[in-house]
């Protein structure tokens, strides 16, 4: 999960600062570390830091590196260490070729001893590395062969899931992409490459979409597919499509999680508004299907989860779930009639694509929900639904996990022939969210998190769809705080889980008024009697409680405002322990490795 840029145009007086500009936007897929290398007559000048983005920032500071041509890269280690040297862009051993890339070439080993055997010297522990080096020796073996042809024929034999993007000094620019994301745009005064769409807003709106196996020469007078297998060009077709912008932006928030956490209640409102016909095409997918199951990763999954409890309730529809590393090993009774609903916010979460690609071997059909419109999980879907979130950067998923919910909650009405009722569900829940975020909420979360910042672990225990709410509390605590949280269903405490709480132990109990509500009162009971710190997500007051948060009380839309509180604690969490609510370490927004 790197972020990948690159510029061919006018020559910039800052192009170092402007691909810079570039990264900003690719900081959530890797933050390890940063570098960019920049083309002027023929030379090339390399800067990389590690940590933050603002770090390599730093040590542009003052150095206008001017130049028309320039590659950019944000790093999430794989091979060798959080160093510099390992940062990339890599070159050949003339410096004459540059590369950043996105991936695992899982033979590099076997490549790297055959270059060290031809004399090539090698800088860093990454696997990377060896494809400036295999460029320059397919160029130093045939002097006719053009740079294009030996990036190309250098693609072809590195094995694995990557994104390769190597330019040389005489301006042009070319990537492959065979599993990691990559994408090219068409400016005004020059052309671009980025490992995703969100990466090139701000900049154009004509993207260039690659499939799996292609290839793209980027110079400033143009953008050319090129086949990987066969090396047949052709002038790239544009794309238009809009990210909205204004939303990108983190405005006068201090964090993009906190940002993204208050724009949720216009998301619901946005879910709310959906074309019923698209809603009524989804469901109709739904209907037909013999066997339906939801696939997703981490908080997409949760969504997943509590989507078969809404289902099972409101539709009276059964649905299977599997994570969507799981997939794979789930599938056996997948048959051409069934129906695979996939969730992800990125569109290329290699975990979910790969079920989808299990999936449609099988010859399923796919209903997707993607907030990234293009990306490449709404290429592999027979029907994709966008959950117009807006750009999520926060590494945290938050708005496009209510999106989410929101959407599955209006299928399960639709497919019980209550799409109305479930409208009308989200638009109050919206108008409660406002509400109970203008009440302060954050203020109470922000005290609680004061209390509980130096636990060493928290519990979170739900019933039915709150189960998922409880797995997905602790994963927003878990990924922003690094404190040990666990959610579990409530009533599994008895069977061994009780054994973990000791006086004190901070405790989540959601509470929602429904008909697993009188079951987790009395598991939070258990949890005080061994001296449990009891806090209640609920709308109303339990005696239980040492703690109340309250929520509004919304019906079947629960699980979207139970979550809000936790979402909050986690932000705050974090803050008072001094980390970064944007960039958790060790994570990346969009997971595109196995
Ligand atoms: C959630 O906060 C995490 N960032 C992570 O679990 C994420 O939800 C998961 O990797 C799936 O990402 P996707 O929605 O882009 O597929």
């Amino acid at each position: 999960m790197c972020g990948v840029f690159g510029y061919s145009g006018e020559e910039k007086e800052d192009l170092a600062g402007y691909i810079l500009e570039g990264l900003k936007k690719l900081e959530y897929r890797g933050y390890d570390s940063s570098g960019i290398a920049v083309f002027k007559k023929g030379k090339v000048r390399i800067i990389k830091e590690v940590g933050e983005l603002a770090n390599l920032r730093k040590r542009l500071k003052g150095k206008h590196l001017s130049g028309n041509l320039g590659i950019g890269h944000t790093r999430w280690a794989t091979h060798g260490g959080v160093t510099r040297k390992n940062a990339h862009p890599h070159t050949d051993c003339l410096g004459k070729i540059a590369v950043v890339h996105n991936g695992i070439m899982e033979n590099y080993e076997e490549i790297k001893q055959k270059l060290l055997g031809l004399g090539h010297k090698f800088k860093s522990e990454t696997d990377t590395e060896i494809f400036p080096h295999l460029i320059e020796e397919k160029i130093k073996k045939d002097r006719n062969l053009s740079f294009s042809e030996a990036v190309r024929l250098s693609f072809n034999q590195i094995e694995g899931l990557n994104a390769v993007c190597a330019c040389c000094s005489d301006g042009e620019i070319v990537a492959f992409r065979k599993g990691s994301p990559l994408v090219a745009g068409l400016g005004e005064k020059g052309n671009f490459v980025s490992s995703d769409i969100p990466g090139l807003s701000c900049l154009t709106r004509k993207i260039v979409i690659l499939e799996e196996g292609e290839g793209v020469s980027v110079t400033k007078e143009r953008v050319v597919k090129i086949n990987s297998k066969t090396g047949k060009r052709a002038l790239a077709k544009e794309t238009f499509v809009d990210m909205e912008e204004k939303e990108a932006a983190r405005g006068n928030f201090p964090y993009f999680l906190i940002k993204e956490i208050f724009e949720q209640p216009e998301v619901v409102a946005r879910v709310a508004a959906s074309d019923k016909k698209e809603i009524k095409k989804a469901v109709e997918m739904i209907k037909k299907s013999w066997g339906t199951y939801f696939t997703a990763c981490g908080t997409a999954a949760h969504s997943g989860l509590a989507a078969t409890y809404m289902f099972s309730e409101i539709a009276k529809r059964h649905v299977n779930f599997a994570f969507g590393s799981e997939f794979p090993y789930f599938n056996d009774f997948l048959v051409p009639k069934s129906l695979l609903i996939a969730a992800s916010q990125s569109g290329e979460t290699m975990d979910t694509l790969e079920a989808v690609r299990a999936a449609k071997k099988k010859g399923a059909k796919v209903l997707s929900l993607v907030n990234v419109p293009s990306s490449t999980l709404t290429r592999l879907s027979d029907k994709t639904i966008l959950l117009k979130a807006g750009p999520e950067r926060a590494v945290l998923s938050t708005k496009s996990y209510i999106a989410k919910l929101s959407f599955f909650l209006l299928f399960a009405y639709a497919i019980a022939g209550r799409l109305n009722l479930g409208i009308k569900i989200l638009q109050e829940t919206s108008k409660e969210m406002v509400r109970m975020l203008k009440r302060g909420l954050e203020a109470k979360m922000k005290k609680l998190a004061k209390k509980l910042s130096g636990c060493e672990h928290i519990y979170i225990i739900g019933r039915g769809v709150n189960y998922a709410t409880a797995l997905e509390g602790a994963l927003k605590i878990k990924e922003a705080s690094y404190i040990h949280a666990e959610g579990f269903p409530a009533g599994e405490l008895k069977h061994g889980v009780i054994a973990l709480i000791e006086p004190g132990t901070p405790c989540f109990c959601i509470i929602a008024k429904d008909r697993a509500k009188e079951a987790v009162l009395s598991n939070a009971m258990e949890l005080k009697s061994r001296g449990g710190y009891i806090i209640g997500i609920s709308s109303e007051r339990q005696s239980v409680f040492d703690v109340w948060i309250q929520v509004p009380e919304v019906g079947a839309a629960s699980p979207i405002v139970s979550i809000i509180p936790m979402q909050l604690l986690a932000y705050h969490l974090t803050l008072i322990k001094g980390y970064n609510p944007d960039r958790p370490r060790n994570l990346a927004k969009s997971v595109t490795v196995r």
